[in-house]
């Protein structure tokens, strides 16, 4: 993992009402309060976002939304800017994630459009790319997830990279239990570093970049142990108290 911070962030889906969410938070504060090695972040739905950033409210737990859109105001039914994440007190924000692109048609331009606004409101973003089944099979996931980093870094500079954090999640391992091997893992985490690092030099292979798909406690060190993973992006795990604090402490250095 070298000397980058680990960051573990709960990435909760449509889950949990505006109490669950307060009460999952305060757990959560209670029993990772202290933890400071590792950057711990969740990811709640947009009409909890108020409530629980006002719990975490000068805590090390940061909250992040799991989606935004790419203007700040006009016609846009339905969509959340990223101006107004800042101002329910959001530190960050996820976007790009398979879900996102598979049933909504996030785009890679779309995605790469909303990090770029995202980054301009002062939000930190975690992008996510990941190859499918089918892709896989097929031998393209670097091909696919090189497609999908290309266009992010076609809108980032070097000096946006220490508040972009890149998340791989397979998709074939999200929400399967079928989770990607430390080495399958590894493998697509080291080609990413690679193409950040051509892009950017140093801001590039400095990058943080956290695998996700079926992480629970009984895979997540190993997982994290590889050299290029600095993290894990949590779904279902993080919905329980005790399996998102055991990933948390297993991302601890050392
Ligand atoms: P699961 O951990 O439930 O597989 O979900 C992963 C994910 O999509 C996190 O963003």
């Amino acid at each position: 993992m070298a000397n980058r911070i680990p960051i573990v962030v709960g990435n909760w889906k449509l889950h949990k009402t505006i109490s669950e969410s307060s009460e999952l938070v305060t757990e959560l504060k209670n029993q990772l309060g202290t933890v400071r090695d590792v950057q711990i972040g969740v990811c709640p739905v947009f009409t909890s976002l108020a409530a629980v950033t006002k719990r975490l409210e000068d805590s090390n737990i940061m909250v992040g939304a799991q989606n935004s859109f790419y203007e700040n105001s006009g016609a846009w039914t339905g969509e959340v800017s990223a101006e107004m994440l800042v101002d329910a007190g959001c530190d960050f924000v996820l976007v790009g994630h398979s879900e996102r692109r598979a049933k909504f048609g996030d785009t890679d331009a779309d995605v790469s459009r909303k990090a770029r606004a995202a980054l301009d409101a002062g939000l930190r973003v975690i992008i996510c790319c990941g190859e499918s089944e089918s892709e896989r099979d097929a031998g393209k996931t670097n091909e696919r997830v090189g497609q999908q980093i290309s266009a992010a870094m076609d809108v980032l500079k070097a000096d946006d990279l220490e508040k972009v954090v890149v998340a791989y999640e397979p998709v074939w391992a999200i929400g399967t239990g079928r989770t990607a091997t430390p080495a399958q893992a590894q493998e697509v985490h080291a080609f990413i570093r690679g193409l950040l690092g051509d892009r950017f030099g140093a801001a590039g292979t400095g990058i943080r970049l956290q695998y996700g798909g079926s992480v629970k406690p009984a895979n997540a060190q190993a997982l994290m142990s590889e050299p290029d993973i600095d993290g894990a992006l949590v779904g279902g795990a993080s919905l329980k108290v005790a399996d998102f604090v055991a990933i948390v402490k297993a991302a601890r250095p050392g």
